[in-house]
């Protein structure tokens, strides 16, 4: 069978992990799909740096050549951002690829466009490691779950903040001595105010409440504090009345006693840093590990957990998406196609 080839946009963290799982399970992800994926080049911002298992030749800095060209059939997108990612997406998905992105700040910005664009173009776009790394959230909530009416959305979606939090209530660390040790490990964005300001939060917990509600909702929409302010006497204080505090995305439709709008009189999107009881199970999720709760009204209360961040759990997620597009394309068929159609407010914070 034709290969299918792939171009991969950034070779970073997540980029260079994708690479290792391509050229390790090679033999594998040929059987599963039913057909080879070939790397048919890597768009990175240097190429005076060598990459494991990437041929020199493969390297380029012309991200927009490789997403046009003809022999490409995958894109995958983990460099992150809102530009160049758009612009090289939306070409992308022009010129007949499909599209694997990680990019949750670009689809919570901008989701209207790249979704637009997927539809537009009839491209199939996949997006799991978007929101809580390995921890498959995504598609049950574009799949299984879409014949479900859902309630809520709340969980532990930052990982670095949830490393800093556990550090400072289990060790007594300083709000600052946690955050260095998670940079140390490479949980936290390149500039950690994304994570400890609440804005990588809020960007996830928008994709969560676009796709759990069927309503546009961008992360401008997101109520969002972020843990900066949380000192390690809020931290101590906690602790002495048995809780924890915990940054908290919830996403939550809000009943309209007359029933109109689906259902709901808006939703509600927000994230804080809030005390839970240590009896909580969401308070027993301990350093980088995610943890999401779905309410839904006939599959009832679920629960996901699992490594939110780092290399190889992101990785994982971008593997899945790209054996599902590229079945998809070996199948001669595409994966959901997003829609919102409710049109539910987002509702301050106060009028919930
Ligand atoms: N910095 C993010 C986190 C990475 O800590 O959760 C995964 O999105």
């Amino acid at each position: 069978m034709k290969p299918l080839r792939v171009a991969l946009l950034g070779c970073g963290t997540v980029g260079s992990e994708v690479v290792r799982l391509l050229h390790e399970q090679a033999a594998d992800l040929t059987a599963r799909i039913g057909a080879p994926l070939e790397l048919a080049g890597v768009a990175v911002r240097r190429l005076d740096r060598t990459r494991e298992h990437v041929a020199p030749e493969l390297l380029t800095t012309d991200a927009m050549g490789l997403v046009t060209r003809e022999d490409v059939d995958i894109v995958v997108e983990v460099i992150g951002g809102i530009e160049p990612a758009r612009s090289l997406l939306l070409a992308a998905m022009k010129s007949g690829k499909s599209v694997v992105t990680a990019n949750k700040a670009l689809l919570a910005e901008d989701g209207e466009t790249i979704f637009g664009a997927a539809r537009e173009y009839g491209a199939d776009l996949y997006y799991e490691a978007a929101v809580a790394g390995a921890i498959p959230l995504l598609r049950p909530l574009r799949e299984s779950l879409v014949g479900d009416h859902v309630k809520r959305v709340i969980g532990i979606v930052n990982g670095t903040t949830n490393y800093i939090l556990d550090r400072m209530d289990s060790c007594g660390a300083s709000f600052s001595d946690a955050l260095e040790e998670a940079q140390e490990l490479g949980y936290a964005e390149a500039d950690p105010t994304a994570d400890v300001e609440g804005f990588d939060a809020a960007a996830k917990a928008a994709i969560l409440a676009q796709l759990a509600f069927h309503t546009p909702v961008s992360a401008a929409d997101v109520h969002r504090e972020g843990i900066t302010e949380v000192s390690a006497a809020d931290v101590a204080g906690a602790k002495a009345m048995d809780s924890v505090v915990k940054l908290l995305a919830i996403c939550e439709r809000v009943p309209d006693p007359e029933g109109r709008n689906n259902g709901g009189r808006g939703v509600s999107v927000r994230v804080y840093p809030a005390m839970i009881p240590r009896s909580h199970p969401l308070a027993s999720v301990r350093e980088a590990y995610n943890a999401v709760f779905v309410e839904a009204e006939s599959a009832g209360s679920l629960m996901f957990y699992g490594a939110g961040a780092g290399g190889a759990p992101t990785a994982s997620a971008v593997l899945g998406d790209l054996v599902a597009v590229a079945r998809n394309r070996v199948g001669g068929t595409r994966g959901p196609v997003e829609v919102t159609y409710a049109e539910l407010p987002v509702l301050p914070m106060g009028e919930t």
